[in-house]
């Protein structure tokens, strides 16, 4: 009888066995008698990208704000590293849904503010930002104001500014839907990039399901509000590096969508009948 190969063992470090870089517990927000979301439970591992979806005013802002501190949950508690969160946090990089650049600042100064509050060195902080301006594509526009820039421009902008720190977390709340479907794609891919280089835990909220698949380690779905929570959690098993563009005509990434969509759709529908 031939004996046996033993195969290596190639070790897999599930995002399970890692670090917890974000652990949202039994999380309720409250605002008065309303309560927008109920018992949260989440976790996100240090260099795990989760993408959280869910239907319309289900309460996706309201949690990464309390992940930020900028909101206080009203049971429950968010950690960050280990340490309770119970104010505005340093160590997060926040890219907002809208564009939040100072419009009387110019592309270098806007990004030069991701390190002011960290008291790097004028001529440092001119050197790094400009180093990360390159960095997304902008080397020649750092003088221009924002209303110089296009709005995929504006993007990049945000996105050194929230990067150029280092941040052990990474919030964005829906970055690109303001944006074409090109130019969406083109920022998607860029996210991705700089993210492979240096992975940090990323929580990412969209209305897009492609978008969440495409780019996420990890979908986690929210029930329709009032009292949301999490239905469901779906682990995305396709290789990195991905372009977002041609990920989508993977029958793998069909599959995903088909089941995810099958968890989401019933929300979406109870928040369109709720709102009338
Ligand atoms: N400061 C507030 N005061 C009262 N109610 C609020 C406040 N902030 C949010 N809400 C309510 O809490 C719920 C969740 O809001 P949230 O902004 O988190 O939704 P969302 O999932 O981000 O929605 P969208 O997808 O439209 O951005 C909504 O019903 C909203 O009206
Ligand atoms: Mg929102």
């Amino acid at each position: 009888m031939a004996l046996a190969v033993v195969k290596p063992v190639v070790e897999e470090t599930a995002p399970q066995q890692k670090k917890a870089m974000v652990a949202i517990n039994s999380v309720t927000m409250s605002f008065g008698t309303f309560v927008a979301v109920e018992d949260v439970n989440l976790t996100v591992a240090d260099g795990e990208f989760l993408a959280i979806v869910g239907p319309t005013g289900c309460g996706k802002s309201t949690i990464l704000n309390a992940i930020a501190g900028l909101l206080k949950p009203t049971s429950g508690s968010v950690s960050i590293d280990d340490n309770r969160v119970s104010g505005i946090q340093n160590d997060i990089g926040y890219l907002f849904q809208q564009d939040a650049l100072l419009p009387w600042k110019t592309a270098i100064e806007n990004v030069e503010l991701g390190l002011l509050i960290r008291g790097v060195s004028a001529l440092k902080r001119r050197e790094r930002s400009m180093a990360w301006l390159a960095k997304v594509g902008l080397k020649g526009f750092e003088q221009r104001y924002p209303h110089q820039l296009s709005g995929g421009q504006r993007k990049r902008v945000q996105m050194a500014q929230a990067l150029i720190s280092g941040p052990k977390v990474i919030l964005m709340d829906e970055p690109f839907s303001a944006l074409d479907i090109h130019t969406r794609h083109l920022m998607q891919n860029e996210l991705l990039r700089l993210w492979q280089e240096e992975r940090r835990a990323v929580v990412m909220i969209t209305h897009d399901l492609e978008e969440a698949i495409a780019l996420g380690d990890r979908v986690a779905v929210l029930a329709a509000g009032p009292r949301s929570r999490v239905i469901n959690s779906f682990p995305v098993d396709l290789e990195r590096p991905r372009d977002v563009a041609e990920i989508k005509l993977d029958p793998r990434f069909m599959d995903l969508y088909r089941n995810i969509w099958a968890s989401l759709r019933g929300e979406v529908e109870k928040s369109y009948e709720r709102r009338d």
